[in-house]
Formats: C-alpha cells, structure tokens, sequence
C-alpha cells in the first residue's frame, strides 16, 4: 500500500482551500457528491475551449475530435470497471437514470404476472421506485431481504428466498446509510443458480473499491460520475452485451436510429440506442480526466486509506456520550461512512451546528425512508470521507458534535 499524502493532495482541489464564516471547510458530505479536483476542471475547460463540438453527426474536424473524445472516455470507463468490451458502457445522466433504464427497458419485458423482484430493505429511493412501478406495471411482487442492524445480508435467507419465479435480485454494492459492503460475488452466484439477473446499485462503491464487474458476475452494474470525483450530470450503465441488446431503449430521438420507418424503425447497436440526444460529452471528457486521477491515487490505496479513516471515526465517535453507530464495526466491511443518531437530539439540528462550524454532513433519511422506518428512526447524521479527508478532519467532526451538544442540551 501506497500512503496517500493527504496534504499534498488537498491542494489538487480548489474548493478544499474555502473558509466558512472564517472557519477551514471540513467537507464530509463525500456519499452525497464529491469534490472536483484541479485536473477535472481543466479537461472540461480544455474540451470546450478547444474540440466542441457534436458527436457522431458533423463530417468536420471538431466532430471528429469530439467524438473521439467520447468515445475514449468510454473505454476509460471500460477499462476502470473491467467491462470486456467498451459497448457495455452506456452513458447516462447518473444512477438513478441508468437504474430506470433497466427497470423500464429490461426488466419490463422479462417480468409477468406472479413474477418476483428480489431486494434489500436498505434501498436507496433511486434502487426502489423504479422496481416498484415496474411491478405494478407487469403484476410482478417486490420482495424484501431482511439485513441485520450492521446492514449485512443473510445469505441463508437469500438461499430461501430465490425460487424461478424470482427473475431479477437488485442491491446496492454499498449501503448509502450504512456504509457496509454486500458480498455481491455470491450473491450473483446463487441468483444465477435459479436464472435471476442481478442489478448492482454501485454508487456508492465505486468511489471507493477497485471494481471488477466480470469478477463480480453481475449483470448490470449503475453508477453516477459526480460521486468520483467526477461532473454532475454524467452516469454510467455497465450491462452484459447480450443483455443490452435485449433491452429496449427507452429516449427515443436523434443519434440513435438506423433505419427510418414510420411503423417499424430500426435502433442503431448497443451502446448508440440508448444514447438519444445530444449527449453530455463534457462530463464524459471529465468522468474520464477523474479516473485518470483515480488511478494516480490508486484505487487499492484509497481503500486502504478509508478502512484506517473509518476505524479513527468509529473509535473517536464512540467516545460520545449517547451516540449510536449505524452499520458495521468492522472497518473493512465498510466503505467511507459513518451515519449515526444521537438520543433524544436530531440529525437535522446537528448538522446545522456542524456547518456553522465549517463542517458538512448529511442528515435525514439519506433518500432511504423504508430503512430508516423500519429501523424506527426519524433521521440519521452521515459523515462521509474520502481520499483528501484525513484524521484532523475527523478530529474537526467530533469536537464539532461535542460543541453541538453543549449548545442543543
Ligand atoms: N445518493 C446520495 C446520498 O446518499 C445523494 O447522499
């Protein structure tokens, strides 16, 4: 493992040197969106001051060059993910579009009436909704994997649970709420065993893990760019090439037609059918410029660096009278998160005394409202960390809670 220098890293990213109402950013508000660094800002500024222009359509030099552009950061992303080929990446908005594309062009036509959804309790809304309605729709059930209070999944239950009616099993690789990471290799090994197709939300993994989808054995893997170090506005949808190809695309427009027929039109290959519209080419220039980053820094060192972040956090958040840490003790069966409650003080009124102290968190239902109802939780605080947070940082967030609960008691 390669120690990541975190002060010399900080200065990679502009907005890391900001001071609120005189006080240091301390930005842990990661799982919601990352910070952009340095490298980022000039690739998009780059491309537009140079290359604009739109893709696959002008027989002109900047189209070429746009289009190169594109479709470079494509195998970028290939690369980065270990998709065997680059048309496995199709770009989208984020997650949530990538997730409502299989839920709307996938999973609709493999589920009928009595089929099963199979998934977790600790959804994030965007890895919900669009299964829900897409039951309602076919007459299909979702079914719900109870996770234990450290959010890890039984695989005894799942054994159980997977019969052929069940077609799809949709989970997040990592919890938004709770950090913990689901063992998706198995997973996918006793899905497949009855013929499920297995759906990954990786929003919140691959920020933080070295992913391999191939090794991994799912099926389509969602992820959003801004979480990254990426722009926003630009995600990813990873699918077996057999399995797109039996997807319908759901935006239909320019860009993505092949044959013209008012009754029948014919769609143009995988990835180019789910790509109508003019599409986010500067987000897909500065996904890529972040992976470049990402790989600078080392995947693997980033973990490393996040386990020994959460064991500070754990042990240094601890120490506060009446919290409890939601998720997993052991560091390493989480990504970089800590989301915890206070009794009898809510999340809400301690994130706002965290920021006027220059620090950022989250607070609430973090878009998992089923979770935290069924957990009998109004709202969580979430911290959350990554490659350019170090210990003083954490340090920041437990003085900061401690000065909010003189101030709220
Ligand atoms: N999905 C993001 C979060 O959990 C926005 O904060």
């Amino acid at each position: 493992m390669k120690q990541i220098d975190v002060t010399k890293l900080k200065n990679d990213f502009p907005i890391l040197s900001r001071k609120i109402e005189g006080n240091n950013l301390v930005y842990l508000d990661n799982a919601a969106t990352s910070q952009k660094p340095q490298a980022v800002l000039d690739a998009i500024v780059e491309y537009y001051s140079k290359h604009n222009a739109n893709v696959h359509r002008g027989a002109h030099v900047l189209g070429d060059e746009a289009t190169q552009a594109y479709e470079d950061s494509r195998k970028k992303v290939a690369e980065f993910i270990g998709a065997r080929l680059p048309k496995e990446i199709v770009f989208t908005k984020n997650s949530t579009d990538s997730l409502n594309q299989v839920a709307s062009g996938f999973a609709s036509r493999i589920l009928k009436r009595g089929g099963v959804i199979l998934t977790t309790g600790a959804e994030h809304n965007s890895n919900l909704l669009p299964w829900l309605s897409v039951a309602k729709q076919t007459g299909a059930k979702v079914e719900f994997l109870t996770l234990d209070e450290s959010g890890e999944l039984s695989m005894n239950e799942l054994r159980a649970k997977l019969n052929d009616k069940v077609k799809l099993v949709v989970v997040f690789h990592a919890s938004n709420v709770l950090g913990t990471i689901l063992d998706i290799k198995s997973i996918c090994s006793l899905a497949h065993e009855v013929g499920a197709k297995v759906v990954v939300d990786g929003s919140q993994a691959i920020p933080h893990l070295p992913i391999n989808v191939q090794s991994l054995g799912c099926d389509f893997y969602a992820f959003s760019g801004h979480k990254m170090l990426g722009p926003m506005g630009i995600g990813v949808l990873w699918g077996r090439e057999e399995l797109l190809e039996q997807m319908s695309p759901v935006n239909l427009g320019g860009g993505m037609i092949l044959e013209f027929d008012l009754e029948d039109p014919k769609w143009l290959e995988v990835p180019e059918k789910f790509e109508a519209g003019t599409p986010n080419v500067e987000g897909a220039v500065g996904l890529a410029a972040a992976i470049d980053y990402l790989n600078s820094i080392g995947m693997q060192n980033i973990r490393e660096h996040e386990i020994a972040l959460s064991k500070y956090a754990i042990e240094k958040l601890a120490t506060i009278p009446n919290l409890t840490i939601l998720g997993p003790t052991d560091p390493t069966k989480r990504t970089g998160l800590v989301s915890f409650v206070i009794k009898d003080i809510h999340a809400h009124d301690i994130a706002a005394v965290l920021s006027q102290q220059g620090i950022c968190v989250r607070s609430g239902m973090h878009c998992a409202m089923k979770f935290h109802k069924d957990l009998n939780l109004a709202a969580s605080t979430r911290a959350s960390y990554y490659l350019y947070n170090d210990t003083s940082d954490i340090d920041a967030l437990v003085d900061g809670v401690r000065k909010a609960l003189q101030i709220l008691k």
